[in-house]
């Protein structure tokens, strides 16, 4: 009998809900939350209120859309961290209730770990990565590369000492006078400018690690001096600073994970998280597999920012281990609380 398994996302602003059947999305479904807009970040409160709103309906529709039958579904998968509290809760109230009511198994989510194991959804779009691969995993919140030896085993062996590369986009774009979230600005922005016309400093960062806040005081010097001289000098050179700003980020990133792919030996180099929607990030991986350095894995874009297609898919590895959750079991904030 094949295995279904529905996928709860809620550990920001996205209520998500998806089915899997063995490997293969039956369905995928995200509400965005708009409430945010305003205020140039997520609110958590205001996130948690539409989450509730949001997240009867996601999961009904992910239903139909599957075409199944609740009765059919095999166990219920959710993030449980790390994410904002609120947000957390209300994905976590509802599986544990539908888990209870159905008398199906309950099966918690690590969310970073999702992001990686979403080039394990069986599609041909995507390929999947043989262990152990490295995976830079790069979010709103994280920015970690990871020796992926399982499903079940992950390594972190690079992390960000202070923001994570998506803040550092966000920060840089709302600087720049861009409406939340500012990374998918741009990179639209970026693709008609000159990335070499302003130049920022690269951190200096022992090991594998990241730092994105020297690059975030340095825009904001840069700026605040040059809008003294010309105080349109932003609108005037918005393509060049995003694509100078972008260009600075994925060197960055870059450079540390080709650090990692000598010190490991691994040359299986996979990417996650929502940054890796970014197409200058996604070129730079290209040219290393043209280059024949790396064996690249790009997952499609609905992958890479926050789905419950890869919460169902962490979730059925875990069912497949017949690895359960408890009623008691409570949501964490920060990565590593599990
Ligand atoms: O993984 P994700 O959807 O949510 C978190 O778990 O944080 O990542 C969201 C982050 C935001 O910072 C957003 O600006 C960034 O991913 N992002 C991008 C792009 N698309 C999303 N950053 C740069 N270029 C993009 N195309
Ligand atoms: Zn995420």
């Amino acid at each position: 009998m094949d295995t279904y398994i529905l996928g709860i996302e809620s550990s920001c602003d996205d209520t998500s809900a998806a089915i899997i059947r063995e490997r293969k999305i039956l369905a995928n479904l995200i509400a965005n939350q708009q409430v945010h807009k305003d205020f140039g970040g997520v609110v958590p409160e205001l996130a948690s209120r539409a989450h509730q709103q949001n997240i009867i309906p996601v999961i009904q529709k992910a239903i139909l859309t599957a075409n199944i039958q609740k009765s059919q579904i095999s166990a219920v998968a959710y993030t449980n961290g790390p994410g904002l509290l609120g947000s957390l809760l209300v994905g976590t109230s509802f599986a544990k209730s539908f888990a209870l009511a159905t008398g199906i198994p309950l099966i918690t989510v690590n969310h970073m770990h999702a992001h990686i194991l979403a080039h394990f959804i069986e599609d041909e779009r995507q390929k999947t990565p043989p262990f152990p691969f490295l995976c830079l995993t790069v979010s709103g919140g994280h920015t970690q590369i990871v020796k992926v030896h399982s499903p079940y085993r992950m390594e972190v062996i690079g992390n960000t000492i202070d923001d994570a590369a998506g803040e550092a986009f966000d920060k840089a774009a709302k600087i720049m006078g861009l409406p939340y979230p500012g990374g998918p600005l741009i990179d639209k922005n970026a693709r008609e400018g000159d990335p070499h016309k302003f130049r920022f400093p690269h951190p200096r960062v022992p090991g594998l690690d990241f730092s994105f806040s020297g690059l975030k005081t340095s825009i904001l010097y840069f700026l605040r001096d040059e809008l003294k001289k010309d105080p349109d000098f932003i609108q005037k050179n918005t393509k060049d600073l995003s694509a100078s700003i972008q260009h600075t980020i994925v060197e960055i990133l870059m450079k540390q994970l080709r650090n990692a792919v000598k010190q490991t030996g691994v040359s299986h180099v996979a990417m996650a998280g929502g940054v890796s929607a970014n197409s200058g990030l996604r070129a730079a991986f290209t040219r290393e597999a043209e280059q024949g350095n790396w064996e690249v894995y790009i997952p499609p874009f609905e992958y890479t920012t926050d789905n419950a297609a890869m919460i169902a898919i962490a979730g059925y590895f875990k069912y497949s281990s017949g690895d359960f959750a408890s009623q008691d079991t409570v949501p964490f904030t920060r990565y590593g609380g599990d």
